[in-house]
């Protein structure tokens, strides 16, 4: 089938290369020239296991490409995806103006009847926006062509993307049209062979769909971290209160880890938006600004934990930072704990020695050179002559860690682990002082398990 994507981010990049995979013929319109000329270079601009071979191979054989030529790219899809970027507005809403820009161009251009899919992340009530921006530009043109708008919303793992959208769990499909449904069951045909993963609803449905799973997450996880804040003040080990509850099958091991907060490009936004979504219509959403208010306060209790061990004072002090991205199998900073914690230690005068295997370049981009902030070359390099290691992104390599470098490196070695990565009776036993969170250790006031 043809099939043309606006937008080459995490989303667009990832479905364009895995549906030209599978003999799509895909073309990927961008307003980005320096990223449309890259992907034509095979230089990819995120770092996402196994992307990169899939791309480069789909572009040489002819059934990827990528442009900023709008006009090319509408003329070719008998399928139009949107998945351009969906920012919080200054209010916190959605901010749909990428969308409706997309919805704009497709309008322009089109020549026939084409479907028109919201992949973007995106308020219930925005298919709606999207048919009558088309409507309205297709009447300017004095023309009439069928178009029908779509709702198809993304539920890709930035990390995991490739895997991913190659076997969804399932694939949503919001539309009021059986012969649409169909288009779509056609397209996605080669990821639906083991067993029917479609799920046909209307597109109100589908709509609020991806903010209930994003939200329900992000619950899970605020949850979490408010009764491992508990278990701090009560003497009990979140670890253990973690099995407990894992072990039963309604509430399941995934998504119960406490942290430092959740980050990235889509729950603090998506709970957000959906708050503005029900203040909108005079409904007061409890949970979820809840949820919210609980992540803000735990991004900044790494901080908090940190001045306390050093009594507030921490000009001149230097700390290591192990992770920068906001989750482990990414370069995508947006949101991440790390920039808050890195923004309060600067605030408070302290400096920063970075390592993150991935977003050191993004680390770079977003912050610039500055003297409080040295990116190094690897996890140990970092601990040089540093005050304290501070443990915000779970990576695979930081869990088996040499102490013994810990103790060499630091005249009284201090660890505060925002993801619970290590034993604290491990700790105790190499003479390191270890804040986790939530563990049973923590409850000494602020004298770490040393
Ligand atoms: N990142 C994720 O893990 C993820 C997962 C599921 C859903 N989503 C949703 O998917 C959407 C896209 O997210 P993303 O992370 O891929 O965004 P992104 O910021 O990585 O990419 C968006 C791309 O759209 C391009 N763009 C902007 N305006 C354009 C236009 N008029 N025409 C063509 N291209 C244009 C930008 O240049 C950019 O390359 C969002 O709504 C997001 O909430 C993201």
């Amino acid at each position: 089938m043809k099939v043309t994507f606006f937008g080459v981010g995490y989303v667009g990049l990832v479905q364009a290369a895995i549906l030209a995979d599978v003999g799509h013929h895909v073309v990927c319109v961008d307003v980005d020239q320096e990223k449309v000329d890259n992907l034509k270079k095979g230089i990819i601009p995120i770092y996402e296991p196994d992307l990169t071979p899939i791309v480069i191979e789909n572009y040489q054989n002819g059934r990827l490409n990528f442009t900023t030529d709008a006009k090319s790219g509408v003329n070719h899809g008998e399928i139009q995806f949107i998945a351009v970027g969906t920012p919080p507005d200054e209010d916190g809403s959605a901010d749909l103006q990428y969308v409706l820009a997309v919805a704009e161009m497709i309008a322009t251009h089109m020549q026939g009847p084409k479907i028109i899919i919201d992949k973007s992340t995106v308020p219930v009530g925005t298919a709606d926006k999207v048919s009558a921006r088309v409507a309205e530009v297709l009447t300017s043109r004095g023309v009439s062509y069928a178009f029908n708008v779509v709702s198809n919303p993304e539920f890709l793992k930035e990390g995991s993307a490739v895997a991913d959208c190659r076997r969804p769990d399932r694939i949503v499909v919001g539309t009021d049209s059986d012969t649409v449904a169909d288009v779509l069951r056609e397209l996605y045909a080669p990821f639906n062979r083991n067993h029917d993963r479609l799920i046909v609803m209307d597109i109100r449905s589908a709509e609020l769909t991806k903010y209930a799973a994003n939200c329900m997450l992000a619950t899970k996880i605020s949850f979490m971290n408010e009764i491992a804040n508990l278990a701090e003040r009560l003497g009990a080990d979140i670890e253990a209160v973690r099995l407990g509850i894992g072990s039963d099958s309604r509430i399941g091991y995934q998504f119960i880890y406490p942290g430092c907060g959740y980050g990235g490009s889509c729950f603090p936004k998506d709970v957000q938006a959906l708050i503005r979504t029900a203040d909108a219509i005079g409904y007061q959403p409890e949970v979820l600004k809840s949820v919210e208010a609980v992540n803000y306060r735990q991004k900044e209790k790494l901080f908090a934990m940190i001045s306390d061990h050093f009594s507030g004072e921490l000009v001149g002090k230097t700390f290591a930072l192990w992770g920068l991205s906001f989750k482990p199998n990414t370069d995508d900073m947006r949101e991440a704990p790390s920039r808050v914690l890195m923004e309060s230690l600067w605030a408070a005068g302290a400096k920063v020695q970075a390592y993150d295997p991935e977003a050191m370049q993004e680390c770079q981009r977003i912050y610039g050179s500055r003297s409080d902030l040295a990116l190094m070359e690897t996890a140990e390099a970092a601990l040089c002559d540093v005050d304290a290691l501070v443990i915000v992104t779970e990576w695979q390599h930081f869990r088996a860690m040499d102490f013994d470098l810990i103790g060499d490196s630091m005249s009284e070695p201090v660890i505060f682990d925002g993801r619970n990565l290590y034993e604290p009776s491990r700790m105790r036993k190499h003479g390191i002082t270890y804040y986790s969170i939530g563990r049973k250790m923590n409850g000494l006031k602020g004298a770490g398990c040393k």
